[in-house]
């Protein structure tokens, strides 16, 4: 059994943040949370234990959308969306044919999130089945919680990243039947189709089918940009509209993640909200790539599922906590644009980045809160300046967290217990 003492934030379903100023978190030998609360309501023996004294408490964070292959074009290249995949992105994807290359950055980029304080991500790995392949061994190995795919394209893309459909799905089965579920559910398969600008519908339902019989994740890009709008048309003339795409191809569905969806009419809106799919914001990428402002308040008000996602190398956030900030900061614009009041605040973004995309992932019954039963996901800090534990409030804390990351350092991040902290300096 292991013991941190310290203060603990936890988030609730309810749009709740609960604190636990003077906290206990017990982890027990199966890397399960034995006790969360107060530590005086613990009834520890702190003979028998060796307490380890912290200054904060979390959950981990969850990245609901990123891009393994392209974190070293993070802040390259300008231009809008199509144009910066052609120049900047493709190419360094292309690079990822060669095996030793992937793996030694896979390696890299999973010490890049995880120091950041993320313990589960939702990742596009590069085109080819080996590479996404050898991103599953890297989070095997490193202990991280992971939904990972090959990204699917078949049409309308350079030759080295573009495979038959037949052959892509043959990859794909087979990485299913070696990878989801491993390590009793900590690993998973995500089906992947990139967007419908480089997937043939014949591949888009090929995907929905697996998504059903296998019960299985997909993830894919939706109304990102205006130019890609267009390219929609000319892809695959006559739908309604970019998400009947999908949704005529069997995708939209409550195992559905939606990156970006910037421009959606109410009547895809009504779609993405009914079929119980969740729409993932990508507040920096949006920002980096002049795509435009997500109406994150008005999706809330829907009632849509949202999560919130780092989306590398469009954004250029590491950190769960730089892109929920970033969250805010664009609700608060496009209120001010709309001379509105904005109705976003921390404690629901900090839900959004732990327990509401659990929910949304299925996992909430092992991880996104610090409950006794979960999986001990969480991390640890300590303040640089000693801080009044009995007077700070909820709030405070959380505007600390999220805009003064110089007054505190992330000393620890655990997934089922298991320091997973690799190379921390
Ligand atoms: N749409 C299709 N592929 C991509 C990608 O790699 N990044 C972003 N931001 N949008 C995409
Ligand atoms: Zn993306």
């Amino acid at each position: 059994m292991k013991a941190y003492r310290g203060i603990i934030l936890s988030g609730k379903s309810a749009g709740e943040v609960k604190i636990f100023r003077d906290g206990l978190l017990l982890v027990d030998g199966e890397g399960k949370i034995q006790f969360c609360g107060d530590f005086r309501k613990s009834g520890i023996d702190t003979k028998r234990y060796k307490i380890e004294t912290v200054g904060l408490i979390l959950p981990g964070f969850i990245d609901m959308h990123t891009h393994l292959p392209q974190f070293r074009a993070v802040g390259m290249g300008g231009g809008q969306l199509l144009e910066w995949l052609v120049n900047h992105i493709f190419p360094l994807e292309s690079n990822y044919s060669d095996n030793s290359y992937a793996q030694k950055e896979s390696g890299i980029f999973f010490e890049k999130i995880i120091r950041e304080g993320t313990t589960t991500a939702v990742i596009y790995s590069a085109p080819f089945e080996r590479a996404c392949d050898i991103a599953f061994q890297s989070a095997e190995k490193c202990g991280i919680r992971a939904f990972t795919g090959r990204t699917m394209m078949d049409i309308n893309s350079p030759v080295d990243l573009m495979d038959k459909t037949d052959s892509i799905l043959e990859s794909v089965k087979s990485l299913i039947s070696k990878w989801h579920g491993h390590d009793s559910g900590r690993l998973n398969y995500i089906l992947t189709p990139r967007f419908a600008g480089s997937c043939s519908t014949s591949l888009m339902k090929k995907c929905a089918e697996i998504s059903n019989s296998e019960n299985i994740f997909v993830q894919t890009h939706l109304s990102e940009n205006r130019k890609e709008l267009e390219l929609m048309k000319e892809l695959h003339p006559g739908y309604k509209n970019y998400t009947d795409i999908y949704d005529k191809s069997g995708l939209i569905g409550d195992k559905t993640l939606l990156a970006h969806g910037i421009y959606l009419s109410d009547e895809e809106l009504k779609i993405i909200k009914d079929k119980g799919a969740a729409i993932v914001h990508c507040p920096a990428s949006n920002s980096y790539l002049s795509s435009g402002i997500m109406p994150l308040s008005d999706y809330i008000n829907r009632k849509i599922k949202i999560g919130i996602g780092t989306d590398i190398a469009g954004g250029w956030n590491f950190s769960m906590l730089d892109e929920g900030r970033e969250a805010l900061e664009s609700a608060k614009k496009l209120a001010a644009i709309k001379n509105i009041d904005n109705e976003i605040n921390l404690r629901s973004i900090f839900n959004m980045i732990t327990i509401n995309a659990a929910e949304t992932l299925g996992i909430n019954n092992v991880t996104g809160s610090l409950e006794n039963g979960k999986d001990a996901d969480f991390l640890t800090a300590d303040f640089s300046e000693k801080i009044n534990a009995v007077k700070i409030d909820t709030d405070e804390l959380l505007s600390l967290l999220f805009y003064r990351k110089q007054d505190y350092n992330i000393t620890g991040i655990y997934v089922r217990g298991r320091n997973i902290s690799i190379k921390m300096d």
